[in-house]
């Protein structure tokens, strides 16, 4: 392959999709320069169109007052229903089945407790051993507001001694193992630490098999790979908008509840105004009458300045679609992969799945030297003004996201990589 800088401005001037990095804000060090930014990932950059949003809300406000929840150029009271087509799509799911909600770990709780319910013999929650931190306190305290022990009712699973992911055969045979112990199966679509996008629809098939309620963490999945939750009859779902979907530091989060689930009243929830009817939640009465679908499970007046960074985003997500986005993507990652490999050598390992439909915009790489070593070339990348993240033990991750990354940009981060560890 090609590994010269010329060829990457090539690639960047050939793809339309390069001007969508103009409708983004990106960060600058102090002297103005245009950072190298590769943490999508983490917090996605601001959309140009967000700061316009936003203002429209202060003006409302102010021209309004509590009028704005009716008047005005976007209502507030119907604000999160301009979200549900865009983000249904990304879901792959009806627009009844998602709602922009709370945060994610707020929604986890919320969603685990309607479906969640240890009966019997069947009390366990099956997670993986490397589950983002959050999920995991959620999860173990939920074991325990069951007064159940975590040792005994918490199954993890991962990978196989000197691997670093799960194999899709794994999880399902640890299921149909321990399936008639297991309530509820909790994972992420896309993992955080190797960047591994699970098979979502044959687990989720697998534990519906078992009679297990299936739930997913899809943090690092929605606007990054494509998803179908309705068809791959999930139960529940719960996300982030500030990764992928660049709605802002602690922006909203987002949840999905099966269609099959949208009217029923056996399941127990933990209950508020918000997810009462539109029609009868003013009428101030006593009884609470869900919203059918996932709205049902909203608890407060959500923050509309919060709310206005992820409409913005959602309207560019509309403007090109999932689809081309993710074209770019296994283009813009491939690309990146294959230069770790050709400069890069055996200084680096890389954890992500090598398989494109295995992963999504992000790689992890794990440098082959000491933890303080690998530290310094990380700090080393960061003073040369590229910004990928750092995860412990020693792992370097970096998201060449489709809308606003270029193959120059990737070229860059691996330059920088080869001069830091010394490769030729
Ligand atoms: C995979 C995953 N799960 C859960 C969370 C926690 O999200 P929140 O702080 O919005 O609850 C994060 C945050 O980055 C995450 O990456």
């Amino acid at each position: 392959m090609r590994t010269d800088r010329q060829h990457a401005c090539a690639l960047d001037a050939a793809d339309p999709l390069s001007n969508w990095r103009g409708r983004f804000v990106l960060p600058r060090d102090a002297s103005g320069r245009e950072l190298v930014y590769l943490c999508g990932h983490s917090l996605g950059a601001q959309p140009a169109l967000a700061a316009e949003f936003v203002a429209d809300v202060m003006r409302d406000w102010q021209s309004l007052g509590v009028e704005g929840f009716f008047a005005g150029r976007r209502p507030w009271l119907s604000y999160q229903e301009r979200a549900a087509p865009t983000l249904a799509a990304l879901a792959g799911a009806d627009t009844q089945e998602v709602a922009l909600m709370n945060t994610l770990t707020v929604n986890l709780h919320l969603l685990l407790v309607s479906f969640y319910r240890p009966a019997g013999r069947r009390t366990a929650l099956l997670i993986e051993r490397h589950a983002f931190p959050s999920d995991r306190y959620a999860a173990e305290s939920q074991v325990r507001f069951h007064g159940l022990d975590p040792a005994h009712d918490l199954i993890e699973l991962e990978p196989r001694p000197g691997e670093s992911c799960l194999r899709t055969e794994d999880v399902v045979a640890t299921i149909e193992r321990e399936g008639p112990r297991i309530a509820t199966i909790l994972l992420p679509g896309v993992q955080y630490l190797t960047g591994q996008r699970l098979d979502v629809s044959a687990i989720t098939a697998a534990g519906r098999r078992a009679g297990c309620t299936v739930g997913w963490d899809l943090a690092h999945a929605i606007g990054n790979v494509p998803l179908a939750l309705h068809d791959a009859g999930v139960d529940f779902a719960v996300w982030c908008h500030y990764k992928y979907l660049n709605g802002g530091p602690g922006a909203p989060g987002g949840a999905f509840v099966h269609a099959r689930h949208a009217r029923r009243d056996d399941l127990p929830r933990f209950e508020g105004w918000w997810g009462n009817r539109p029609a009868s939640r003013f009428q101030m009465q006593p009884r609470f009458e869900p919203q059918p679908g996932a709205d049902g499970w909203q608890v407060s007046t959500p923050s509309i300045i919060a709310l206005a960074p992820i409409l913005a985003s959602l309207e560019h997500f509309a403007a090109v679609g999932l689809a081309t986005l993710r074209a770019r993507s296994v283009a813009l990652t491939g690309y990146l992969e294959s230069l770790v490999a050709a400069r890069l050598g055996d200084r680096v390992t890389l954890l992500t799945p090598t398989d494109a439909d295995q992963r999504g915009a992000a790689l992890s790489l794990r440098l082959e030297c000491a933890r303080d070593a690998a530290r310094s070339v990380f700090d080393g990348l960061v003073d040369r003004g590229i910004v990928p993240d750092w995860r412990e033990p020693g792992v370097i991750r970096a998201a060449p996201v489709p809308f606003y990354n270029s193959y120059e940009d990737a070229w860059r981060l691996v330059d920088a990589l080869a001069a830091e560890l010394g490769a030729p």
